[in-house]
């Protein structure tokens, strides 16, 4: 059928006049709008289905019409699918291809339903498969970030405030901090998964509809607890679409922050990992160079998953209720976060499981004897002197040390006895590396024991997450 007459036969009587081509174009989602086309045939499945099962329609229409949005199905997998745009978006291009197929009775799907509530439908639909791939990539990362943290527990490294060098801690610690946040992250796609829980079909355009739709039938066949409470709210609301934009702009911040580290500490002043020849690339005209695209990019596309979130958010306020054609631009933001930081969680898992550490490197710079300079203040705490006097008089001593050019770790008894009388010791015996980690046996700390423990519970907190996504592997 000639396009004009397809997109007449779905406007309807209202309209003599075909749109102007310009107006198509500047409308049509369609080109972004098929990758919901699963989940708008599984939507069209159930409400067909609810249809016939109401009386609403016969039964025999409903074969057909099941039986067309199948053989569509596989039209589109097949990427045999005609999209028009004229069709403006993937629920007419479907709906146009049934009446093709199917004929008069392709004309009852689209009974007491709207593109309105068939949107928020197949919207809803995705974000649920979108949290669980967030989900899965990040238990990928989560993996390579435990595994490589279980190969450094005896790798020490400073840990670092303000860029400065602070205080030693293990490599294994310092990893499993990303893992931590990561964990949150994939905490935050469940919550908001778990929200999505309401169905909006059988809410129309916005005010429900007189037909006796079986709400309760399309909810469940579409995995719902149930309808969704309010009509208006339904075809109106994409707080969803914008809790799992905010998701995704952390856990991008999350992995910039990560990919910040590695590029940093592939760098020759600090030489503390070298990124595999597999996730590096060259310079055109430096033939020394090894250059940290990969973490780069990740650290780059960060941006744009920020500037998703915030083009939904700008999007949705200020609008009346309920459904305005504004909304049809909630959905390139959602598609590109998912698939961004889809690509971003691979590409750090493989960078991060594939890099060398430098463990040489990283103890060299962890001999600095300033990392134990809070050590030396605790000291005195313990010969009960208040923190506070011992804060200055290290301070006093660290100055001293920096002055003349020694050691913090050289100092006698009497050469401390000379900045306070408390002092129990030379610095010698009082200060070392492996005391200064092994001493930090609060929980959260870096002693051995803790470090271990730590990912004891990181592998066991994965181990229930993957068994949560994959809940058959379990049996
Ligand atoms: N393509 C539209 C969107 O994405 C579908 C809903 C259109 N509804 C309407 N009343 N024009 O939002």
């Amino acid at each position: 059928m000639p396009t004009e007459e397809r997109q007449k036969k779905l406007w309807g009587g209202r309209f003599s006049e075909a749109m102007d081509p310009t107006v198509e174009r500047f409308s049509a989602s369609i080109a972004f709008d098929q990758a919901l086309a699963q989940y708008d045939l599984r939507g069209s499945v159930a409400h067909a289905r609810m249809l016939g099962a109401t009386g609403i329609i016969p039964a025999e229409d409903v074969d057909a019409i099941v039986a067309g949005l199948d053989e569509i199905g596989s039209e589109i997998e097949a990427g045999d699918f005609p999209f028009d745009p004229a069709l403006e978006d993937i629920h007419m291009n479907v709906e146009a291809r049934l009446t093709e197929r199917i004929g008069p009775a392709a004309g009852r799907l689209h009974t007491g339903r709207s593109r309105n509530d068939q949107v928020a439908t197949d919207l809803a639909l995705y974000l649920k498969d979108a949290a669980k791939a967030a989900r899965l990539g990040l238990a990928t990362l989560r993996g390579v970030l435990i595994e490589r943290s279980a190969e450094h527990v005896e790798t020490v490294l400073p840990g670092y405030t303000h860029l400065q060098r602070a205080q030693p801690v293990r490599l294994a610690h310092h990893w499993l901090a990303f893992e931590q946040m990561l964990a949150r992250d994939s905490g935050r796609f469940s919550d908001l998964a778990a929200r999505i829980n309401q169905a909006p079909l059988g809410s129309g355009a916005i005010a429900g509809s007189t037909l006796p739709l079986d709400r309760a039938h399309t909810a469940a066949a579409l995995g719902f607890e149930r309808p969704s409470a309010n009509s208006m709210d339904s075809v109106a609301s994409r707080d969803a679409a914008l809790e799992f934009l905010a998701a995704a702009a952390i856990s991008m911040i999350h992995l910039s922050r990560l990919a910040e580290e590695l590029v940093l500490w592939s760098t020759a002043e600090f030489g503390f990992i070298e990124l595999a020849d597999a996730y590096s690339t060259g310079s055109s005209l430096m033939p020394q160079k090894k250059n940290p695209d990969v973490p780069e990019l990740v650290r780059g596309k960060s941006g744009r998953v920020v500037g998703n979130l915030m083009a939904l958010l700008t999007i949705v306020k200020g609008l009346p209720l309920t459904y305005n054609r504004d909304l049809q631009e909630d959905k390139e933001p959602i598609f590109d976060s998912a698939a961004t930081l889809g690509d971003c969680l691979e590409v750090m898992a493989g960078a991060l499981a594939t890099l060398r550490v430098n463990v040489a490197g990283m103890g060299a710079a962890a001999q600095d004897p300033m990392l134990l300079a809070t050590d030396l203040a605790e000291a005195l705490v313990r010969e009960a002197v208040p923190f506070r006097e011992a804060h200055e008089v290290v301070g006093r001593v660290v100055a001293h040390c920096v002055e003349k050019d020694i050691d913090l770790r050289s100092l006698s008894h009497g050469d401390l006895q000379a900045f306070h009388p408390a002092f129990s010791a030379g610095s010698d015996a009082l200060l070392s590396l492996e005391r200064a980690l092994e001493e930090r046996s609060l929980p959260g700390g870096t002693a051995r024991a803790r470090v271990r423990e730590a990912l004891d519970v990181a592998t066991a907190a994965l181990a229930n997450e993957r068994a949560t996504l994959n809940p058959e592997e379990q049996r």
